[in-house]
């Protein structure tokens, strides 16, 4: 595809990598090999995206990011300063992440997804459409994002209070408000999440 962009010279792009129309590329930035960036991308400064990542339409990259080899990024996601995310990641359409947040390895997160600032996803997490993550506390301070420790499913719709841990291999129900951490791996769900059964 043809296209309309400028490397700047203190960044570097790795063979066999393609951009769509319009993409803009900041300063220091390293793309790895056979990247492909759909149109109208943003990577800011600092970022490294990694081999065999795929990138698709209107997403922005903020600075300081590093995006995992073989990642797939659908359409308008926004990860702001400091997200880092592992290999073989899903990120859905319309996912964002409001910075300083780690995403492991072959985490997916589905449609819509907000993780606040702060959260820690471990490997093999799912993260399913419009889940929220929270950092702050109803007086705006920051209490810290959530730890979703390694293999958890958090269903549809569901919110992970402030500063909570969830233990490995937890699953939370769709529509369920975590409010307290979860120390034995087992299912939860309602408002607040109650645990039904172990796994
Ligand atoms: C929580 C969940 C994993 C439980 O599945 P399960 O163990 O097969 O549970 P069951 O369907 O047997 O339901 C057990 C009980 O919990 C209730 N229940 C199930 N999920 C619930 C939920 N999310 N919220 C409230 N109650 C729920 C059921 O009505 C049932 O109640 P009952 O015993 O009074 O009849 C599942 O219901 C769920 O919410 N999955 C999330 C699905 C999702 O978001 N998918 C998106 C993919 S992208």
């Amino acid at each position: 595809m043809q296209t309309t962009m400028i490397i700047p010279p203190s960044s570097t792009v790795g063979a066999g990598s393609t951009f769509g129309h319009q993409c803009v590329i900041g300063q220091n930035v390293r793309i790895g090999a056979n990247v492909k960036f759909g149109n109208m991308c943003v990577v800011e400064d600092n970022t490294v995206i990694q081999d065999g990542v795929i990138i698709d339409h209107f997403c922005i990259i903020g600075e300081d990011c590093v995006i995992g080899s073989r990642t797939k990024i659908r359409s308008h996601v926004e990860l702001r300063k400091k997200t880092v995310v592992g290999d073989d990641c899903y990120i859905d359409s319309g996912v964002k992440s409001s910075g300083l947040n780690r995403i492991g390895n072959r985490v997916t997160l589905r449609y819509d997804a907000i993780i606040a600032r702060g959260c820690d996803i471990g490997d093999d997490s799912y993260i399913c459409p419009q889940v929220m993550t929270n950092n702050l506390d109803h007086n705006g301070k920051e209490v810290g994002g959530a730890k979703i420790l390694t293999g958890c499913f958090i269903g549809t719709n569901s919110t992970i209070g402030a500063g909570i841990t969830l233990a490995a291999k937890t699953v939370i129900g769709s529509k369920a408000m975590v409010t307290r951490s979860i120390d034995v791996a087992g299912v939860y769900i309602g408002v607040p999440a109650k645990w039904i059964r172990d796994l």
